[in-house]
């Protein structure tokens, strides 16, 4: 007999939930909307109609406490991503969270780890490894295609806060402002450098970077006001895998490009590919490869399969690659495939990545990673 639909539930009625997450579990016909919750409840009502979600809250406690809810989806601001995820992991829901689930990844390894006592799945947003073109180019990795990888070099970047009128959000504007604060480096950076873990098959044993802050005053959502924002908008780090291989990666929410910006390249002794995922002339990805005997570069077809139903390369990259996300969660979960990819263990290596490339920058040295655990 079929596994019964997994029923799901959404806290946060944000527009990433509205663009991505939701048209991804509306589009599954294995999974089942049941519920949505905000604060902000006339805005879950919005969505609960234009979705057909039969059931709205004002409160995260209430969504939870539901019985019949298998997953709790968290998409609200990421302050709050670690006290929902903990709540609807005590409750013994598998959980879906926009990242970071917590600026520290120590408490992101507490939270995997508990999640895994309880033999519950989790599943971080990390949109871009689940874009058709990056599905493909992580196949032709595992096939051979580029032999032993020996350079990595990620992008994420694109123009999205050049303007300073563009509110910023995600953002602490209570902070001391005569310290820089990470902001780009985990906004973009956490996506591309779970792309570098995944393609080369290693985590980063030591980093080196900086960052910077390049435009001063800004638009802040939350109070509507002008304000000096000390965040990183651009940034760069190199490191050095455990495995021999080198990286490098930049992200930056001020360089001219369109969305959603990502570049990962992988370089190795047999061959090289190139993914960009940046919508131009109404496409959203590509993929291009080269190999020792033929060095061109050239444009390569993805596969049918690595596409959602329905799904094409002129889709929005927004609901593309969340809709392969969110499939490959409701099969993890109904068990149609093996294990659990991309979860909050992947994401407290990137967490712990995004810690030393700061404690570098503020140190002004190399660190080696893994970064010492809190004392007891
Ligand atoms: N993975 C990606 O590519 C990607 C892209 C965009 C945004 N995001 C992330 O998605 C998250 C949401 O982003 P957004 O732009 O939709 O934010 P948003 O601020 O527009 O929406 C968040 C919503 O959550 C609600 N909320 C706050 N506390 C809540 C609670 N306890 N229970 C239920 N709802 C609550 C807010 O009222 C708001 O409506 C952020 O963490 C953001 O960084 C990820």
């Amino acid at each position: 007999m079929a596994p019964s639909k997994v029923r799901v539930g959404v806290l946060g009625a944000g527009a990433w939930a509205q663009f991505a997450h939701l048209p991804g579990f509306a589009r599954d016909p294995r999974c089942e909307l049941v519920a949505i919750a905000d604060p902000v409840v006339e805005r879950a009502q919005e969505f609960a109609t234009q979705f057909g979600i039969p059931h709205v809250y004002g409160s995260h406690e209430e969504l939870i406490a539901r019985a019949d809810i298998d997953l709790v989806d968290v998409c609200t601001p990421s302050a709050t991503h670690f006290d929902l995820s903990w709540a609807a992991l005590e409750a013994g829901k598998h959980v879906l969270c926009e990242k970071p689930v917590a600026f520290d990844f120590r408490d992101t390894q507490r939270a995997a780890a508990f999640a895994r006592e309880r033999g519950l799945k989790t599943k971080l947003g990390f949109t871009f490894r689940y874009a058709p073109a990056m599905r493909y180019m992580k196949e032709l990795i595992d096939a051979g295609y580029i032999g032993t990888p020996f350079i990595f070099n990620g992008y994420e970047q694109n123009s999205q806060w050049l303007d300073p009128q563009n509110p910023l959000r995600q953002v602490d504007h209570t902070a001391d402002q005569s310290v820089l604060q990470v902001s780009s480096l985990e906004g973009y950076g956490a996506p591309i450098m779970d792309l570098g873990h995944h393609f080369v098959g290693a985590r980063f044993r030591e980093v080196v970077g900086t960052m910077r802050n390049f435009i001063p005053e800004r638009m802040v959502r939350a109070t509507g006001t002008m304000m000096r924002m000390n965040i990183d908008d651009g940034d760069v780090f190199i490191g050095e895998f455990t495995n021999g291989a080198i990286g490098s990666i930049q992200t930056s929410f001020v360089t001219v490009g369109n969305y959603p910006g990502l570049e990962a390249r992988v370089y190795g002794s047999k061959g090289a590919l190139i993914c960009r995922l940046v919508e131009e002339n109404g496409i959203c990805e590509s993929l291009k490869g080269a190999t020792a005997d033929q060095v061109e570069f050239r444009e390569l077809d993805i596969p049918a399969h690595h596409y959602p139903p329905g799904g094409t390369r002129e889709e929005s990259w927004r609901s593309l690659f969340y809709a392969n996300l969110i499939r490959s969660f409701i099969s993890e979960i109904r068990g149609e495939v093996a294990g659990n990819e991309g979860n909050f263990d992947d994401g407290a290596h990137v967490q712990e990545l995004i810690n030393a490339v700061e404690q570098s920058y503020r140190a002004r040295r190399w660190v080696s990673l893994p970064l010492p655990v809190r004392p007891a």
